[in-house]
């Protein structure tokens, strides 16, 4: 009975996938279809304005159920390859928002396909198991090749989780119990402890904080929420925990115009930094981590120099806080290297690095200090899902044998250029154009004008994001390539000449 459903499943898995390839694809030329990621369309293909009848139904019906104002139009999955999302009207767009930057290699990888065809794999996928308590046979095996293989340096240990708030939320209490072991030595856990941490008071919860910086984004759930800070909107009426903000530099463009003005804007926010932890411990609260993201992504792509990161790091050491760096949306290659903090050169690595989206499971790697030195302290009932680690092993194969890091500042210097080609003809609509690989972005003018050109875009092929107040951001595919972003350069350039 059980290999007989297995037996349909595979088979109506193969009949779905061998549709999926004998149709609709396009490869884009002789040179492209050498390799297996040009799985791809030739081009936004566009039948109705987006969304459009079918999207503007289905969103009625999702209303009656939920506040759906969020969504953005419905879509095709079975049709979206490569580069390509395809709407439920037949629209086709190059998509340079990836769902909030977390498709590694596009949508439909082949690759990907293959794995789901394979009947030893079938088990993973309908299996999903308690990971904490009962994992399978290959569990560390398949974290070893997978997550493992591309940890940051000096980071041997690694916990998944289902998404990044949940990866952030679990590494502040792998921080925290850290924090209070250091503190405690080797003496053991007093009664008090014991019974004042049932009602929520110290000594048992002590009074220890995060450290984050304004215009952080690190997620919704309640401990994360208390450390992000890019729009009110996520915070408003949320009960909130008294832990220190340390101001973002703000940085300004041209970079290289700017030196002095941005090393004294970066010095001043690292003082403030300084003088937060010890105003805090002078009110006895402990600062026991810094959670810091390599560029602020739903703020706003806010970037700051590699020695201001360094110096970050030199500041957490000095007070004995954990150096947490969140990877949720710049890990994974967008920025042409596997993790963005890489780019910094740090002599003495992270402590903790939390990852999610491209990386298909949310987790967060760790330094061994930071092993929680008992069962069930840092534990879910899922820990993630083994059939996620199973598709990274293979985006990870795929990110080498395409060489896709390479790929990425290739691809990104073509959209930069590009950029910073469109701000010299528009300055009145373009701005601060930045970016690091293909995670590029930049300013408008206002908030209205910066919807109003997404909503253009859309309409005419391109599927981009917005982020801060009034910045758009480029969150594509590993595997975007340079024809995409001359692609939408030319789309682009005609609609800033029209735009009125
Ligand atoms: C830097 C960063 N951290 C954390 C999160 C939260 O991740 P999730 O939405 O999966 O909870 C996000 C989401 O956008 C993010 O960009």
């Amino acid at each position: 009975m059980a290999s007989m459903l297995l037996s349909r499943q595979l088979t109506c898995c193969l009949q779905q996938n061998s549709r999926l390839l004998l149709f609709g694809h396009r490869y884009i030329s002789q040179a492209a279809a050498k390799i297996d990621v040009d799985f791809d369309y030739d081009g936004p293909l566009m039948k109705t304005e987006v969304p459009g009848p079918r999207s503007r139904e289905l969103m009625k019906q999702l209303s009656g159920i939920q506040n759906a104002d969020a969504v953005h139009f419905f879509c095709n999955y079975e049709e979206s390859r490569g580069n390509y999302l395809v709407d439920v009207d037949g629209n086709r767009m190059l998509d340079l928002y990836s769902q909030i930057s977390s498709i590694p290699i596009g949508y439909s990888h082949p690759s990907l396909i293959k794995l789901l065809q394979q009947p030893q794999n079938l088990s993973t996928f309908i299996n999903r198991p308690a990971l904490g308590i009962l994992p399978p046979e290959n569990f560390a095996e398949r974290l070893k090749e997978s997550l493992l293989s591309v940890a940051p340096k000096g980071l041997s240990q690694v916990m998944t989780m289902a998404c990044g708030s949940c990866s952030n939320e679990n590494a502040f209490k792998a921080i925290f119990l850290w924090y209070r072991n250091k503190e405690r030595g080797h003496n053991n856990v007093t009664k008090e402890e014991l019974e004042s941490c049932m009602i929520n008071q110290p000594p048992g919860c002590p009074d220890y904080a995060m450290l984050s910086f304004m215009g952080g984004f690190h997620g919704r759930t309640l401990g994360c929420l208390a450390t992000t800070h890019s729009k009110a909107i996520h915070k408003l009426d949320i009960p909130s925990l008294d832990w220190p903000i340390a101001p973002f530099p703000r940085l300004k463009y041209p970079l290289e115009d700017f030196v002095k003005e941005n090393q004294q804007e970066e010095a001043r926010c690292l003082e403030e930094v300084e003088d937060l932890i010890v105003k805090y411990r002078k009110k006895k609260k402990i600062v026991a981590g810094i959670i810091v993201e390599p560029i602020q992504s739903e703020g706003g792509d806010n970037h700051a120099s590699d020695d201001f990161f360094r110096k970050l790091r030199d500041i957490a050491r000095k007070h004995g806080c954990a150096f947490l760096v969140d990877e949720v949306q710049t890990g994974g290659g967008c920025t042409g290297k596997f993790w963005a903090h890489e780019h910094w050169g740090l002599d003495d690595p992270a402590d903790v690095v939390s990852f999610s989206k491209k990386m298909m499971t949310g987790g967060f790697f760790y330094k061994e200090e930071f092993r929680p030195n008992a069962p069930y302290r840092i534990f879910n009932t899922w820990l993630g899902d083994p059939s996620k680690n199973l598709l990274l092993a293979e985006v990870i194969k795929v990110i080498k044998k395409e060489d896709l890091l390479n790929n990425a500042t290739h691809a990104g210097k073509a959209l930069l250029t590009g950029l910073l080609d469109l701000q010299a003809r528009y300055p009145h609509l373009i701005s601060r154009v930045r970016g690091r690989g293909t995670f590029c972005s930049f300013d408008t003018p206002n908030d209205a004008t910066r919807n109003k050109l997404i909503k253009i875009a859309r309409n005419k092929g391109v599927v981009l994001g917005g982020c801060g107040d009034r910045s758009i951001r480029f969150r594509p595919t590993l595997i975007f390539k340079d024809h995409h972003a001359h692609l939408f350069l030319n789309i682009f350039s005609d609609i800033l000449a029209n735009f009125k």
